[in-house]
């Protein structure tokens, strides 16, 4: 199965798209990491490497096999080195329509006519980036969650012009990568984000009125509800920048519930996004996530 889907290239080495890459490299296929500078691209691979040292720590991989995993993924500053010769290319970049028009307007220009131009955006319209692109019966919406190799979940998005060969490659790479794939038409925010960041946003508004503290608040829904992580420190994992360029889009497309909390914008203006930056709502450490100390 990894040679029908390799080689792959996946854009954008940050938190999701290096998490990306792996999924392809665990499959045997052949993976083209690309970001804007090489020094940035091989930090995505430096990541994978590091995630996967600690599993061959816990006795869960053999060495080798993780050897292999890395071994298989190259990392480029160049995009016609990225896709030429690619089945499937996933950009992972920044959650801008016009960076992502862009991007895939120079991946057409030089990957193969028939090459699957997936987009992990969270939120942004699939139908308007192939028209945009110029591709449109092949771009499709191939939405990740984080950490791309242990979450389950790949949400396929078809755009109106989206075609049925497209989609149901989709569903089979998702297979192949023992993912299990939902099907979602394109609307802003998906099924997921736009479930997932009014829950994020509420827990904000509960924060800045008074109703809890953030542990208290990520503990109800934690224990409560049994989430594996409370939305605040979920918002942490998925980067606050992230979350905010959400909510914006999501204001401007459906309305005023999608409205940034203050606390959020403060928070991203004064660069704290997150697990990524080592704060957000919480302080990382190499511990785990614990309250910033006062006057920190
Ligand atoms: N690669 C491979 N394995 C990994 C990994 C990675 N990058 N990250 C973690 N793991 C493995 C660990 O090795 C561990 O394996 P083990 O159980 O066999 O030992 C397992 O995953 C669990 O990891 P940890 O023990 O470190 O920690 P937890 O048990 O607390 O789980 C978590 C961490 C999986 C992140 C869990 O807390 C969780 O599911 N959180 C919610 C995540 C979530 O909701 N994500 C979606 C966010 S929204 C999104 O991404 C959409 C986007 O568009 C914004």
């Amino acid at each position: 199965m990894s040679e029908q889907i390799g080689p792959i290239a996946v854009l954008g080495a940050g938190t999701m798209g290096h998490g990306i890459a792996q999924c392809f490299a665990s499959i045997g296929a052949a993976v083209r990491l690309y970001d804007v500078d090489l020094p940035r691209a091989e930090k995505g691979r430096a990541q994978i490497r590091a995630v996967l040292d600690k599993v061959v720590a816990k006795g869960k991989m053999a060495a080798e096999r993780a050897d292999g995993i890395v071994g298989l993924v190259n990392p480029t500053a160049d995009v016609a080195t990225a896709v030429t010769g690619a089945r499937w290319v996933i950009e992972a970049a920044p959650e801008d329509m016009q960076l992502k028009v862009d991007l895939l307007g120079k991946v057409k220009a030089a990957a193969p006519a028939d090459a699957i131009l997936g987009s992990n955006t969270s939120s942004l319209s699939i139908t308007e980036l192939g028209a945009r692109v110029g591709a449109a019966d092949r771009v499709i919406g191939l939405h990740f969650f984080n950490p791309p190799p242990v979450m389950e979940l790949l949400e396929i998005v078809r755009g109106v012009s989206t075609s049925a060969a497209t989609i149901a490659a989709a569903e089979s790479m998702a297979k192949a990568i023992g993912k299990t794939s939902i099907l979602v038409n394109d609307a802003p925010g998906f099924a997921t984000s736009r479930l997932g960041v009014i829950l994020g946003c509420e827990a904000m508004r509960m924060l800045e009125s008074g109703v809890a503290g953030v542990v208290d608040i990520d503990r109800a829904m934690e224990l409560g509800y049994r989430h594996p992580m409370g939305p605040l420190k979920l918002t942490d994992l998925v980067g606050l920048d992230v979350r905010l360029a959400i909510l914006d889009h999501l204001t401007r497309e459906i309305g005023e519930q999608f409205r940034a909390p203050p606390i959020l914008r403060r928070l991203v203006r004064a660069g704290h996004l997150g697990k990524k930056t080592g704060r957000g709502f919480y302080v990382w450490t190499p511990e785990g996530p614990r309250l910033p100390m006062a006057g920190e």
